[in-house]
């Protein structure tokens, strides 16, 4: 099978580091122009340095996607210069920090709330207009097993998740008819190396290419009947 991105624009955020700079980068190499988000914008200059040795169009845009006016101002800055934004990888989040429940504060909540759900949902109203005006769309948001299976001593984490999961299979329902898809990935635990892991049968962490490549079949034309769906991506996991 042929993944061929060409003429098609994918929008990342969270792509300077980890799982959306992989996806970025593998975007790129299948032809996809791209647009960068981040709150850190050295870090995705120099993604789009890479990006550019493919021969695509790409721009970086610094962005908290916590907040609802710059996330609008971003995309449609990005769908005027770049004609459609077609796939959207909503992939941004805040997981680092373990704390049991009973000690946690309401301010780590907010945070993860802010950018896990609200930020998920920014993105995905101000780029969904085109993609119906234009019939097609591939949508593809990034949670969790925590979201699934749920993970002690990230309670408020598990539960961004599990909404981000809700909200894929709902939008999914509304908009199967405008040519838009809208998918979820859960990964285990991931590093960049595939380091030894006890936490899944695989013996070994998931990789960012792995992800990326997930990522990139549920965004391509040939998923076009797969929708509302989560894919969990963790070696097998042992105990949860
Ligand atoms: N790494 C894992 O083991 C793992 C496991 C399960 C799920 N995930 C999920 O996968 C996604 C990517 O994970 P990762 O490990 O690559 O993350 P990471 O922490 O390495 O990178 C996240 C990126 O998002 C950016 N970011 C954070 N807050 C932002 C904001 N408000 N606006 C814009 N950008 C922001 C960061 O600057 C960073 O570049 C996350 O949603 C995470 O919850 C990761």
């Amino acid at each position: 099978m042929d993944l061929d991105f060409h003429g098609k624009t994918a929008l990342i955020t969270g792509a300077s580091m980890g799982i959306g700079r992989a996806a970025a980068l593998n975007f790129a190499r299948h032809g996809a122009d791209v647009v960068l988000l981040d709150v850190d914008l050295r870090g995705l200059q120099q993604v789009e340095d890479q990006l550019r040795t493919y021969g695509v169009r790409a721009a970086a845009y610094e962005c908290d996607i916590s907040k609802e006016d710059r996330v609008n101002e971003v995309c449609t800055d990005a769908i005027e210069t770049f004609g459609s934004v077609d796939i959207a990888v909503n992939n941004a989040g805040l997981w680092r920090g373990f704390c049991e429940f009973s000690q946690s504060s309401s301010a780590q909540w907010r945070q993860k709330i802010d950018v896990n759900m609200l930020g998920t949902m920014y993105i995905t109203r101000a780029v969904l207009s085109s993609m119906i005006a234009q019939n097609y769309g591939r949508i593809i948001n990034v949670a969790s097993v925590s979201g699934v299976y749920g993970i002690g001593t990230m309670a408020d984490y598990s539960m961004t998740k599990g909404a981000v999961i809700g909200f894929t299979k709902a939008l999914a329902k509304e908009v199967m008819k405008n040519g838009i898809t809208v998918n979820c990935v859960s990964p285990g635990t991931v590093s960049d190396a595939g380091h030894p892991c006890d936490k899944c049968y695989a013996g070994r962490f998931g990789t960012y290419e792995e992800n990326a490549d997930l990522i990139l079949f549920l965004a391509s034309r040939q998923a076009g009947y797969i929708s509302g769906q989560n894919y969990i991506i963790d070696g097998c996991r042992k105990w949860l």
